[in-house]
């Protein structure tokens, strides 16, 4: 399998990823067990599938030792030269509190240990509450870590519009902001798109599959029931369905998205992973690898071989038209984690 061109893009000029991420959430725990062998045998082969950006954070288990182990892996096999193919993108998610240089550099130079790096290729900063105008501190300190060498690149996830406003001003450069975008939960589309236009940054999306749900697996599929929801983000998902217009809808939706999909001889998911590539602004869509577990690797690389028409997106349009807007309900990109 190779993936084509337009597979990768270039998030920073110094830094080419795949526009399909694996995100590594799927290897806490909360998703089912991992077996870390097996893991690392599959981390190994997305690598030479092309699949060679890895999204993580500090609290997903093991992930950030998971890199540690596959980059030695890939080093004893391939050469210290084959790490260079590898953007592993890790996430800092302090409780609020003062945030002086020693924590927030401890932090870093834990996370640099667990993944054996010499610098984080991107740090994502995640903060729980605007009231505590903290996490500008801890932006400051991260942006000089950037400056000492041991961040290449410094990120955002689910901050919305208003916040990252606040932190460009304080000429603290941000050069990708993660947040939850689909085909159910179009909330970047409402400040964050035009902002992140204007300033240069790229948004990196989750959620694009809803766990699963938008996939051919739950195509014609009676309402699960909550102990059929056996994955975090299954439940984190549905529970969006629930919001956005609840499961009757949904179905009409993986109905027009099966339509497209049979037309162009792609999966539902391929086509849910496209329509939010597509739109602008966005550098990637992350989608959750099960490792050893599951494996969609040759299915997810089909997602670029879609080309969506103007008549795609009416059939889309005429259900997400009569769906929620999740903008009203919950507010912009994040906030769901900080009401
Ligand atoms: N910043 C944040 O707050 C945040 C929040 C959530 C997630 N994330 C990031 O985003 C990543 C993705 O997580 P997510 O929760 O959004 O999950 P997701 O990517 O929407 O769903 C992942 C699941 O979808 C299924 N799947 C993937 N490709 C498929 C295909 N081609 N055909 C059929 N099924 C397919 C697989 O299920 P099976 O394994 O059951 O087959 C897979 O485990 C996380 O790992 C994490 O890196 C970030």
């Amino acid at each position: 399998m190779t993936l084509p061109p337009e597979g990768r893009t270039q998030l920073t000029p110094d830094m080419s990823i795949c526009r399909v991420l694996n995100g590594m959430w799927q290897v806490s725990g909360a998703h089912g067990a991992i077996d870390p062998s097996a893991a690392i045998a599959s981390m190994l082969e997305h690598q030479r599938a092309g699949f060679t950006t890895w999204d993580l954070a500090d609290h997903y288990g093991p992930a950030e030792d998971f890199i540690g182990q596959f980059r030695r892996e890939l080093s004893s096999t391939q050469g210290r030269e084959s790490l260079a193919s590898i953007q592993a993108f890790t996430k800092w998610v302090p409780r609020p509190g003062p945030m002086t240089r020693q924590l927030v550099e401890q932090n870093v130079d834990l996370s640099l240990r667990r993944m054996d790096v010499p610098a984080l290729d991107l740090l994502q900063f995640h903060w729980w509450d605007y009231g505590d105008a903290r996490y500008l501190d801890a932006l400051e300190h991260l942006s000089a870590l950037g400056d000492e060498g041991k961040i290449r690149h410094l990120g955002l996830t689910n901050f919305d519009t208003e916040h990252l406003k606040l932190v460009v001003e304080r000429g603290i450069k941000i050069v990708s902001n993660q947040v939850q975008f689909s085909l159910i939960d179009r909330r970047p589309e409402r400040g964050m798109i035009q902002f992140c236009r204007e300033h240069d940054i790229q948004l990196l999306a989750y959620g694009t599959v809803c766990g699963g749900l938008l996939t051919s697996k739950y195509l014609g599929q009676p309402e699960p029931s909550r102990r059929e929801l056996t994955t975090a983000s299954l439940g984190k998902y549905k529970q969006m369905v629930d919001a956005w217009g609840g499961w009757e809808l949904f179905q009409e939706l993986l109905n027009a998205l099966q339509d497209i999909a049979a037309e162009k001889r792609v999966s539902i998911a391929n086509v849910a992973v496209k329509y939010v590539l597509d739109r602008p602004a966005v550098a990637g869509a992350i989608l959750g690898v099960r490792l050893g577990a599951s494996d969609h690797l040759a299915d997810n690389a089909r997602a670029f071989d879609v080309t969506l028409e103007s008549e795609d997106y009416d059939r889309l349009e005429a259900v997400l038209g009569r769906a929620t807007d999740l903008y009203q309900i919950i507010g912009d990109c994040g906030d769901e984690y900080r009401r």
